[in-house]
């Protein structure tokens, strides 16, 4: 440990005011408070700030969806928030807001700081813009069909289909997802700030080593081809307005990262902390951000420049965590592995999830799998199976023959390795290996109970005049189960005050492993963790499973929480491949669209199933007479979809990159409409 205290300040990402907290979220906010609480039980000067991301058009759109105002809306959401985290027992120093007073301050300080230094450009540019309700639409906010492949509902910047990736204009028939109506094209003058200036620094920032290896060959490649970055939005938005720009505001974005610094002034202001001394561009304190893979461009390259540019300190390292996916596949609503911190808690202990977190944590940005099954066992095994258990097997004996520890141990050596790995498990604490540090303490774990076992206190204690001998080995297993109780406890702080509370002793902390408890009077043991049932497990998924019918397009364009609110996991299994009704279909009449560049309406005669209408983005490549009479195969069993020219009930299956490449037809091959196609 070293001599000096460090000054060590700690984010986590700020989760946005529009929805609840998921297990998702949990992984970085968890493996946050993990690490903050190792540093301080090391004695470090370590504060841990969040606060709620309060900004944006989603949120001002889920705000008037819920029929409040977005102060409420925010309010609401925080106070949720709050109580899902202090349930987890992620302990902040403080959690705020970024719609506060100090982070408008510091917002318009920065903006003016790196405006004063010439980063600040104005551009007219041309943005979609929705007349029906008077605002610009921003890529996630313009849905349309993709010009490539012709999925339908497809968002303005990217499809989730065939993954293209285009701008809002490219898009086949587009629509304002906040109102339906059709955007129009609208010249608007911008703010950009000037990243290309910040190429050196942000190469030079890269290289310095305290980035993940993933994270900075990322950096690397984006910095390659840096471009001005718009920072302003237009009224209606909800944030701050940009002074000496009436009706424009700041981008979430812009305001978001400064909320780190928000939160941590409000915190100066109430506990007396020098805020200058953690953010002056010479600081000695130590800066860390966690955040998840998705936004690593914001903090590896935005946040970094923009604190340069106004003549602040830049992060000491980013720490970025991959995504959880539930029993290998993206939480889905539909499958019930959506869910939500408060279901979990509903059900199940949070500690466990703590420990399982721990368990699979290591430094890299990997994805999590939280294996359900793999997670019941591996809390029952090592937490309920091996720790606990050293103490359930010997903590009553003690209490049987007086209730004190005595003076002496019957095996120090086995005391002495379990002290010995502290400094081993702090360096993998410290380098955030926690799947490393669970592992040292569950072998220590194994030791004692093979030592337990061996010993058999429970026939000692039968036998006449060995109370002493009893006793010696009930301390040398206590003794361990101390030292692993304080190992875990930056993992399991509520199951670390209960055992606390039976050896009768006071908070531990990291120094303590270098004493010994002996000559000490202990508390009768009480069960101290409950096994995990599969069937909590069962239930927490039944209660996660989305009732409802699935949600509007709208709403969804609304979530801004895309990675993890959807249903469009990477891969399906078989049986969700069989659902899909695939038939051969005769084109009886296609026709052109009136006022559609890309789509043709076909009839459809599809058998025993019917006949249908649909409308495919095909009209590149074919001449509507060229297409009566041919077979084609049909998603048959697709919900009808209500579209600007009318409803098209199924789609129609064809290959190839789009527009004029794409090849529709199947072959006349004798098959008949109606035929089942595999
Ligand atoms: N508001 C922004 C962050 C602003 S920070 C100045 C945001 N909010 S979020 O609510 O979408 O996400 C908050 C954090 O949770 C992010 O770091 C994000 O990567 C993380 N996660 C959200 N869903 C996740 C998973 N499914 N898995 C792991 N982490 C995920 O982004
Ligand atoms: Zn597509």
């Amino acid at each position: 440990m070293s001599e000096q205290v460090r000054k060590i300040l700690v984010t986590s990402a700020l989760p946005y005011a529009n929805g609840p907290i998921h297990l998702g979220h949990l992984l970085e906010y968890i493996q946050t408070d993990i690490w903050v609480r190792f540093q301080k039980l090391r004695g470090e000067q370590c504060l841990y700030v969040c606060a709620d991301d309060a900004h944006g058009t989603a949120i001002m759109l889920k705000a008037e969806e819920n029929g409040v105002t977005p102060e409420q809306q925010i309010a609401t959401v925080k106070a949720d928030h709050e109580r899902d985290f202090a349930d987890f027992q992620i302990r902040f120093d403080n959690y705020y807001s970024t719609h506060s007073p100090e982070n408008r301050a510091f917002s318009e300080m920065i903006f003016q700081r790196n405006k004063d230094a010439g980063y600040i450009l104005e551009k007219e540019i041309t943005q979609l813009y929705d007349p029906e309700k008077g605002m610009f639409l921003s890529d996630r906010f313009v849905r349309g069909t993709c010009p490539k492949c012709g999925a339908t509902d497809q968002y303005g910047d990217n499809c989730e289909v065939c993954g293209a990736t285009y701008s809002p204009s490219d898009l086949i028939d587009p629509y304002s997802a906040v109102s339906g109506a059709t955007p129009v094209e609208k010249q608007t003058i911008q703010l950009f700030f000037d990243l290309p200036r910040f190429e050196p620094l942000l190469r030079e920032w890269t290289r310095s080593g305290s980035l993940q290896e993933g994270v900075a060959n990322k950096l690397q490649e984006w910095i390659e081809d840096l471009q001005p970055w718009d920072i302003s939005r237009e009224a209606p938005y909800f944030g701050f307005e940009i002074p000496g720009y009436p009706g424009k505001y700041f981008y979430v974005w812009l305001d978001a990262p400064i909320g780190y610094m928000a939160s941590f002034k409000n915190l100066c202001d109430r506990e007396g902390w020098d805020f200058d001394e953690y953010w002056k561009a010479d600081s000695d304190a130590e800066l860390y951000h966690f955040i998840g893979k998705d936004i690593i461009n914001f903090h590896g390259l935005f946040w970094p420049a923009m604190l340069d540019g106004a003549g602040l300190r830049k992060p000491t390292a980013i720490f970025s965590h991959g995504f959880v996916t539930v029993n290998g596949a993206k939480m889905s609503k539909s499958r019930g592995t959506f869910i939500k911190a408060r279901t979990y808690l509903d059900h199940l202990n949070p500690e466990y999830l703590r420990y399982y977190f721990a368990a699979k944590l290591n430094s890299r940005v990997d994805d999590f799998d939280l294996n359900l099954e793999d997670f019941a066992q591996r809390v029952n095994t090592d937490l309920v199976g091996k720790v606990v258990n050293i103490a359930s097997r010997t903590g009553n004996f003690v209490a049987k023959f007086g209730g004190n520890l005595g003076p002496d141990l019957d095996n120090p050596l086995l005391v002495r390795e379990a002290q010995e790995a502290a400094e081993r498990i702090a360096t993998f604490y410290e380098q955030r290996e926690f799947s490393k540090a669970m592992r040292e303490i569950m072998t220590l774990a194994d030791h004692a109970n093979v030592y337990i076992a061996e010993k058999a206190p429970w026939t000692l204690a039968k036998e006449e005049g060995r109370d002493k001998e009893v006793l010696a080995v009930c301390a040398t297993a206590l003794n361990v189960f101390r030292l692993l109780v304080l190992y875990l406890k930056p993992v399991l702080p509520e199951l670390a005050a209960r055992a606390e509370a039976f050896l009768n002793i006071a908070p531990l902390t990291w120094a303590d492993h270098q004493q010994l408890l002996l000559e000490h009077d202990i508390n009768k043991f009480s069960a101290m963790m409950a096994r995990v049932d599969m069937a909590q497990i069962e239930s927490m998924l039944n209660d996660s499973k989305d009732t409802h019918t699935r949600a509007e397009p709208k709403a969804q364009a609304a979530t801004s929480d895309a990675a993890a609110d959807d249903d469009s996991a990477d891969t399906i299994t078989l049986d969700d491949f069989l659902k899909v009704k695939l038939r051969v279909a005769r084109v009886s009449r296609a026709a052109h669209v009136d006022g559609a560049d890309k789509l043709l309406q076909l009839t459809l005669d599809v058998g025993e199933w019917g006949e249908r209408n649909v409308f495919a983005g095909i009209k590149a490549k074919y001449r509507p007479e060229e297409l009566e009479g041919r077979l084609v195969v049909l998603v048959a069993n697709l919900a009808p979809r209500k579209m600007k020219f009318g409803l098209s009930e199924g789609m129609v299956l064809a290959a190839g990159p789009g527009g004029e490449d794409i090849f529709l037809l199947a072959p006349d091959s004798g098959a008949q409409p109606g035929m089942e196609v595999r």
